[in-house]
């Protein structure tokens, strides 16, 4: 079995469909990925409406009179009564002072670096003023313009900004692009998307055909995809010499970028913003009647003792950070005026900062009429993870007379604008992803954020008339942050960014990145390729298998994407959609705020047997037992989460899904999301041509649990784990010890989706399998690692003691043999 083992099976077979495609439509690129329609829409921007090369003169002709089209329609609109008053306001924007210098500096160089405050106009004009020369020149039907964005909100909401600014409808002369969704016309010269979505793009295109723009904003960040970004566009640019790279960054490291392409040009924009008074942790305890311990400077404190200070004064009164933010906003002399805060709760509950942590804030301010008449507050909370119709909502204007109060994590930091905010409460944390190499483990800590994020936040305020900025945490804590923060390239796992290096076919991946503004350590990328040569993804030689090139297309992490073909593959799609979809967005189970960091283990299925537990009826318990009737005889999380989403699907209406979400401690708002991730994840599927339309045939098997206990399995080693007694797994490469708790182990292995460090190690969302399919499903190790790492004879004789599992196995193999003969 192991030497005809599942995993080679499955790479011939893909194997068989990669050739298969490639002779029967002849549309693969030259890199040999998939070109079909479908994967190549999923996969970025459409071809279709940029001018194709060489152009013929009936091309020619048809794309001159669009353009001059395009030069009436813009005058039209200028010459109306609101589109004047839109260019007035346009014109009293500081970046408009800069547009000749922009244009000219932008013609004459093929890379520039513009720098200016957050709302100088950058993100909004410059890439208009560049379009509307481009149509003043009558060249506007042929330029496309492609501005990135690190996060979807700002896409999406810069796009709608930049088109009402045109009188336009989105999707007309400017439309945006972010993962799943998008607005875009035949008429689109200016996009804006996701920094993804242009890397997605470079897969099928490495030359940007037709590209005559490339914006990347934002790029102080220095977000992984942005940076790399960095180096693909730096080797692209001596081929595509007419092609020119605007790079945008708020705050002032700009020599930095110049620097890395050969001494660019930089433009600064200088701003105009109105005062903003700062204050600092010192000042509002004074304001709000705290009084430090007298004789005691602050500065003489270290920063720990100083915080355990705080902590003890503000547990004296409500020890919560409402009361907090109450105080503050009184103490500011609250009169109407919006609020921005951010991350407030973290600096009390230093574990986590999130969405959670602005919920429970929301709701207890809502709950204890902290912020007054609730008729005369408009309470919204702002996070990544949220439906992109409900962050649009802190745009809004409230009322007159009703307070805009925004919580919002660091994602607002600098790429949206709120023009009515006049105060900004500032934590001075950030859940911040870090990696630890040496343990190769992902954490995700708070910490300190940096001085220019710091003073981006503070930047938020006094934007229409003086604001105040209450930081708080003292002003030494401060002085001590980092100028700026480690690049997300340094501090994240690298297995999805080497696998799309090695699909541009970059070669080597640890050159390719020694090319980087700042290179990751040797042990990290060492470690991505090890993973990426474990799963199956890379040979040997580190080049790409068949399962890596459909890896590199699926727009997912490589563990996920391999659980999504192994599902199609073996034909339980359905399920399979539902755990990969729930592992993408988060756990639909609801926890009790207060015993959250018990939830954190989230191993509840092994819990099943401990009744007693349900003795309690405390919140957290009920929560669990919840958990648990879905939860029983499954030992899996995944396979909780499919029978709960099953549950919910098959209700049909709206009333009964509430009770069902209810009675169940289950989130409405996370299932749906569920949901429609499941159904964009289908699509992407079926653009890999792994499934085709009929349904029924691709879910022939889903409502075999030992089937997608095994794909889950296979999608999520190596992430596995021994048990070695009640209170310890131990992971098979490092012996680490991770926290279990004093859980009772039905299964000899666990299989999980992350190993987090939080302050200890946590698993997060595992499933208990058996000897024999940790063997079979396990993955790529070589036989003497497996003879070393699983109690072999163990393994076989459940096997063979376990007829319907035995079964599940021999007819895989039958029906592996069958397709690769087919194809
Ligand atoms: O990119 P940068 O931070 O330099 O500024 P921007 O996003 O281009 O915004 C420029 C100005 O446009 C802001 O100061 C706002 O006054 C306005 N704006 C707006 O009113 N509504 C938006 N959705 C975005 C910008
Ligand atoms: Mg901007």
């Amino acid at each position: 079995f192991i030497d005809s083992g599942l995993h080679q099976k499955v790479d011939t077979l893909l194997k068989e469909y990669l050739s298969q495609r490639r002779t029967d439509k002849g549309t693969f690129a030259a890199n040999g990925f998939p070109r079909s329609s479908t994967s190549h829409s999923f996969a970025g921007i459409s071809e279709r409406h940029e001018p194709q090369y060489p152009v013929s003169a009936a091309m020619k002709n048809a794309l001159h009179r669009r353009s001059f089209l395009l030069r009436d329609q813009q005058q039209a609109w200028q010459e109306s009564v609101e589109g004047e008053k839109m260019l007035e306001f346009r014109k009293g924007l500081p970046a408009y002072k800069e547009k000749d210098s922009l244009l000219t500096a932008i013609s004459e160089n093929q890379v520039v670096v513009v720098s200016g405050e957050t709302g100088c106009g950058k993100t909004t004009q410059l890439p208009q003023y560049i379009l509307e020369s481009e149509i003043v020149a009558a060249r506007g039907a042929g330029c496309s313009i492609i501005c990135t964005q690190p996060r979807r909100i700002s896409a999406m909401a810069v796009s709608e900004r930049v088109a009402a600014e045109r009188g336009e409808k989105l999707g007309e002369s400017v439309g945006y692009k972010v993962r799943l969704e998008g607005i875009r016309g035949k008429d689109t010269r200016l996009l804006f998307c996701t920094t993804g979505i242009l890397l997605r793009r470079l897969l099928v295109d490495r030359n940007l055909k037709g590209v005559t723009h490339v914006i990347v904003d934002e790029i102080h960040e220095r977000g992984m995809n942005e940076d790399f970004l960095l180096i693909v566009l730096k080797e692209l640019l001596p081929r595509r010499p007419e092609l020119r790279l605007i790079l945008m960054s708020a705050t002032l490291n700009a020599e930095l970028f110049s620097s890395y392409f050969g001494g660019a040009p930089m433009i600064h924009i200088p701003g105009f913003t109105y005062p903003v008074r700062t204050h600092f942790l010192e000042n509002i305890l004074e304001t709000t009647g705290y009084r430090l311990t007298p004789g005691n400077q602050i500065d003489d404190y270290g920063q720990d003792k100083l915080w355990k200070m705080q902590k003890q004064s503000m547990k004296k009164k409500k020890s919560q950070i409402a009361s907090v933010v109450e105080d503050t906003l009184q103490a500011a002399d609250f009169r109407g005026y919006s609020v921005w805060t951010r991350d407030s709760l973290s600096c009390w509950n230093p574990d986590s900062i999130g969405w959670d942590d602005i919920n429970a804030l929301k709701d207890k301010l809502q709950a204890n009429f902290l912020l007054g008449d609730p008729r005369r507050v408009l309470l919204l909370a702002c996070h990544g993870s949220m439906a992109s119709s409900e962050q649009r909502l802190i745009f809004d204007k409230p009322e007159d007379g009703v307070r805009k109060i925004v919580l919002a994590t660091n994602m607002a930091e600098t790429s949206i604008t709120i023009n009515d905010v006049v105060f900004v409460v500032d934590c001075g944390k950030a859940k911040e992803t870090s990696y630890d190499a040496l343990n190769n483990t992902p954490c995700l800590l708070p910490s300190w954020v940096s001085k220019a994020a710091a003073r981006q936040r503070r930047g938020r305020a006094g934007r229409v008339q003086s604001g105040e900025c209450y930081h708080l945490y003292p002003k030494c804590v401060y002085e001590a942050f980092a100028d700026y923060q480690l690049p997300e390239l340094l501090r994240t796992p690298l297995q999805s960014l080497c696998l799309q290096i090695k699909s541009l076919q970059f070669g080597s991946i640890s050159e390719f990145l020694s090319m980087a503004l700042q290179s990751p350590e040797v042990l990290s990328v060492d470690n991505a390729v090890e993973y990426l040569k474990v799963i199956g993804a890379l040979d040997d030689k580190e080049n790409l298998t068949a399962l890596g090139r459909y890896l590199a297309i699926l727009p997912m992490e490589p563990k996920l994407g391999k659980m999504l073909i192994f599902g199609a593959i073996f034909k339980c799609v359905d399920p399979i959609l539902t755990v990969v979809a729930g592992l993408s967005v988060r756990d639909p189970f609801l926890m009790p705020f207060d015993k959250k960091d018990n939830a954190k283990l989230n191993l509840s299925h092994i819990m099943h047997e401990q009744e007693n537990v349900l003795k309690f009826l405390a919140p957290f318990q009920l929560a669990e037992s919840a958990k648990l009737q879905f939860s029983r005889q499954g030992y899996s999380d995944h396979i909780a989460l499919i029978r709960a989403y099953n549950g919910w699907k098959d209700i049909e209406n709206e009333k009964s899904r509430y009770e069902y979400c209810h009675t169940n401690f289950l989130s409405a708002q996370t299932l749906k999301a569920i949901d429609s991730l499941r159904k964009q994840f289908f699509f992407q599927l079926k653009g890999t041509g792994l499934i085709d339309e009929d349904q029924t045939t691709s879910n022939a098997w889903s409502h075999d649990e030992h089937l997608i206990r095994a794909v889950t399995c296979a999608g999520l080693y190596p992430g596995v784990c021994s048990v070695v007694n009640k209170k310890k797994y131990v992971s098979l490469k490092t012996l680490e010890d991770v926290n279990a708790g004093e859980q009772k182990i039905p299964y000899p292995w666990l299989v999980f989706n992350e190993k987090v460090k939080v302050n200890s190690v946590f698993l997060r969302d595992s499933t208990a399998i058996s000897d024999s399919l940790a063997l079979l499903f396990g993955g790529n190790v070589s036989r003497g690692e497996l003879n070393g790492h699983l109690k072999m004879f163990g393994g076989y004789l459940e096997f063979f003691m376990n007829p319907s599992l035995a079964e599940t196995y021999l007819r895989l193999k039958g029906e592996l043999d069958e397709l690769i003969q087919e194809k």
